[in-house]
Parts: structure tokens; sequence; C-alpha cells
């Protein structure tokens, strides 16, 4: 069955910030390498539009964690499905997250990850809702602040649908 989705943040908006944070990030990481690291699958549209507009030099790897069902409710459980294939060990890492809902995947991941032995380490989200926080997480960087909704699309999904919506929308369940 199809659900209804509303825009919540249209494409042009999504596209403008992004080059606005990839600004922000080739400033702040000016001269340096930055090693970006993507939460699949949620993360892959944000971090391939991020790093286009990135001017610094940079690579990128990939990691797969569950913490969901198919459903809207985190399981709470956390499990690293595909790790790393190269080490972070005296890398600028930046981590790069559709979202941070509960923070839990985040927060788990971030510990792990500040056990190997990176130079530095960051985190950039494309969204944020923080009335949801459950677990706390520092975030460098974040798109946009947004209400306590489920969304989909630049990446997000429902029951593994609507990643390829190029804006950011509702799902009216
Ligand atoms: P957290 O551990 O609760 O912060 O959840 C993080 C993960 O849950 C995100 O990386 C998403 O994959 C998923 N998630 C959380 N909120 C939403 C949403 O509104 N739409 C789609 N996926 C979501
Ligand atoms: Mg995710």
């Amino acid at each position: 069955m199809a659900e209804k989705v509303s825009v919540l943040i249209p494409e042009e908006k999504v596209s403008a910030r992004i080059r606005e944070l990839a600004a922000e990030i080739s400033e702040e990481y000016k001269g340096r390498h930055i090693h970006m690291i993507c939460v699949l699958k949620g993360g892959v549209y944000f971090m391939t539009e991020l790093s286009k507009h990135v001017t610094e030099s940079c690579s990128l790897d990939f990691m797969a964690i569950s913490s969901y069902g198919d459903g809207t409710v985190s399981s709470g459980k956390i499990r690293i499905k595909k790790d790393l294939d190269e080490s972070i060990e005296g890398k600028d890492v930046l981590v790069v997250e559709d979202i941070i809902d509960s923070g839990r995947t985040l927060s788990y991941l971030m510990k792990d990850l500040a056990k190997r032995g990176p130079a530095s380490l960051k985190l950039c989200t494309l969204l944020d809702k923080p009335e949801r926080r459950e677990c706390e997480v520092k975030v460098d960087y974040v798109g946009f602040t947004i209400p306590d909704a489920f969304v989909v699309g630049y990446g997000l999904d429902y029951q593994q649908k609507y990643r390829n919506l190029p804006y950011i929308g509702v799902v009216e369940l």
C-alpha cells in the first residue's frame, strides 16, 4: 500500500544547505585530508552530495549498522553489519549520517571509532531530531533540525522505500 508523503524540505533547500555545509567543512579542514565514513544505507545520498562540494582532499569508506527493524521505532539493539575496509588510525575522520534520532546508533558508533585511534573524529548529520534524544551525542555539523516526525527521502527510508526522493518528506501513516 502506498503511503502519503508530503514535502518537509524541498530539493533546492536541501542542495543549498549541503553546499553550505561543504564550504564550512572545507574551511575547517583546510590543507588536511578528510576521511569520510558513511553510515549505510541512509547516509549515501548525503555523503556523495556533500563530498562533491568539499574542496579539500577526501576519501570515503562505508559502514553498515542496524538499529531499526522495518518499522518506525528503534529496536534498541545495535550491531555492526559491515565494518570499514580501511583502518582509521591517524586519520581525520568525518562520520556522515542521515539523521540522529534517539542517538543510540551514533553514540555507540562514535565510541567504537574513537577506540581505533583516529587523529580527529567529527560527526556531520543531514537531519537532527533533538526532541527524541535518549543517548547523548556530540554533533559537529547539522544540516537541518527537524521536529519529531518520521521522514523519508534523500537516503532515508520507510520499509526500504523512498530513499530516492530528491527532497525530505514526511510519511503520513
Ligand atoms: P537512532 O539510533 O535512534 O539515532 O537512529 C538512527 C537511525 O534510525 C538513522 O540513521 C536512520 O537510519 C533511522 N531513522 C531515525 N529516524 C528516522 C526517520 O525519521 N526516518 C527514517 N529513518 C529514521
Ligand atoms: Mg542511518
